[in-house]
């Protein structure tokens, strides 16, 4: 076993073809999984079977490959919803987190949000979890406040309790996607429950990486992505409450999403697949199945702790480096892998430039969360971010490339 706890990496590497490339004449060491995480073998060749064996559209036809479509589609839902334990009927696909925010947007608070009324965000939210909440609130005069985060990198909870009563909607991040704060949305949920208030979980960096359970977070509407989970890209998930999404408009209309069509009006098909109008991802889908079959074989449970070991090395290990600032809690308890930092006198896209020379892949840049950069006062970070594949000996890596970072820059 490589230096790392918890998940046998050396046992799984050759799951992960890409990540024996070399980059620039060195081993790849692949820390930007909070953009996007690399499919192992057996997503790929899920993806690959349906379309060499299985392929037909969904829902339609009667024929052998459309029923073996249609069983594939539907256990992929049945798969997904298992995983966070919600019935599959509350299960929509969608392309991905971004989509399924904005579906929330448009069928239920377009139909419901009143002049006036307050959708309540934070200051870590990610700007899928941002614009479309601005979007609505223009067009319906809504208005937006947001709960302040505090110096450790943590959400200012006494301003989310006293804010919620006047609320109509909380939009919250599970995860934050630069600060790796875990929120405590269960205990948010609660609060707005108590409220009245409807509750949008962004779990596009939660799901991944930790256990997430819909019933146990008691929340409304729950999205993530499938590309951030070993899926392919252009797959992602919805969670709605049934009651609720019973009652919602449709999103997109077209073929699929109705019961019945005449000239001038339709009636809608039952949910989830009201929501799903047009031919579907059916590959995405099957891809994300198999990527939460590979998960559930290592634990996730085993993942959680080993990211948190490896997130802890690397806090440790950057914190040693004068001049190098790390963003967000300064101890891998309550985050996720997921370490923000910046070096003095260099800008994140110098030293990401300069890493990827040495074959280390980090994101640099304002990571879609540009509120959170102003709160600190930055136009831009960089991030390392991990994911199972990950080990102590990529993070002495990162840190052998951040001293020929020091080495440029003085
Ligand atoms: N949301 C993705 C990130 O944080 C793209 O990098």
């Amino acid at each position: 076993m490589l230096k790392s706890y918890f998940i046998d990496v050396k046992g799984i590497l050759h799951d992960f073809p890409i990540l024996s490339r070399k980059i620039n004449g060195h081993r790849l060491v692949y820390l930007d999984n909070a953009a996007t995480t690399q499919k192992p073998l057996q997503v790929i060749e899920a993806v690959n079977d349906f379309y060499l064996k299985h392929n037909a559209n969904v829902h339609r036809s009667v024929h052998t490959l459309g029923e073996e479509a249609t069983e594939l589609y539907e256990g992929a839902r049945e798969k997904v919803a298992s995983f966070i334990n919600a019935g599959s009927e509350e299960i929509v696909f969608t392309r991905g987190t971004t989509e399924s925010i904005n579906l929330v947007r448009f069928a239920w608070a377009e139909k419901y949000l009143e002049k006036d009324d307050v959708i309540l965000l934070t200051m870590m939210e990610h700007h899928s979890n941002i614009v479309p909440w601005q979007l609505v609130a223009r067009k319906k005069g809504a208005k937006l406040r947001y709960v302040g985060v505090d110096k450790e990198g943590r959400l200012k909870f006494d301003e989310l309790e006293r804010d919620i009563a006047g609320s109509r909607i909380l939009a919250i991040t599970h995860c934050s996607n630069v600060l790796g704060t875990v929120n405590d949305v269960k205990k948010a949920c609660s609060l707005a429950r108590k409220n009245g208030v409807l509750t949008v979980v962004d779990a596009a960096q939660s799901a991944p990486h930790i256990r997430v359970d819909v019933r146990e977070i008691g929340c409304d509407f729950l999205a993530f992505s499938g590309h951030k989970m070993l899926a392919p890209n252009g797959i992602g998930v919805l969670y709605g409450r049934k009651e609720i999404l019973q009652e919602m408009d449709p999103f997109h209309g077209g073929g699929d999403m109705i019961k019945e069509v005449f000239l001038d009006h339709a009636t809608w098909n039952d949910v989830p697949y009201k929501f799903e109008a047009g031919t579907v991802n059916t590959g995405g889908a099957i891809g994300l199945a198999e990527a939460i079959r590979y998960i559930e074989k290592i634990g996730i449970e085993n993942i959680e702790k080993h990211e948190r070991a490896v997130t802890q090395y690397c806090l440790e290990t950057l914190s040693k480096i004068e001049g190098l600032l790390i963003y967000g809690p300064q101890e891998a308890k309550g985050r996720v892998g997921v370490v923000s930092f910046n070096i003095k006198g260099a800008h994140p896209h110098d030293v990401a430039t300069i890493l990827d020379r040495n074959g280390i892949a980090i994101r640099s840049g304002h990571h879609c969360a540009q509120p959170l950069m102003n709160h600190y006062s930055v136009p831009a970070m960089c991030r390392a971010s991990f994911y199972l594949y990950n080990t102590l000996e990529d993070v002495d890596r990162l840190y052998q490339g951040i001293k020929k970072v020091k080495e440029v820059f003085g």
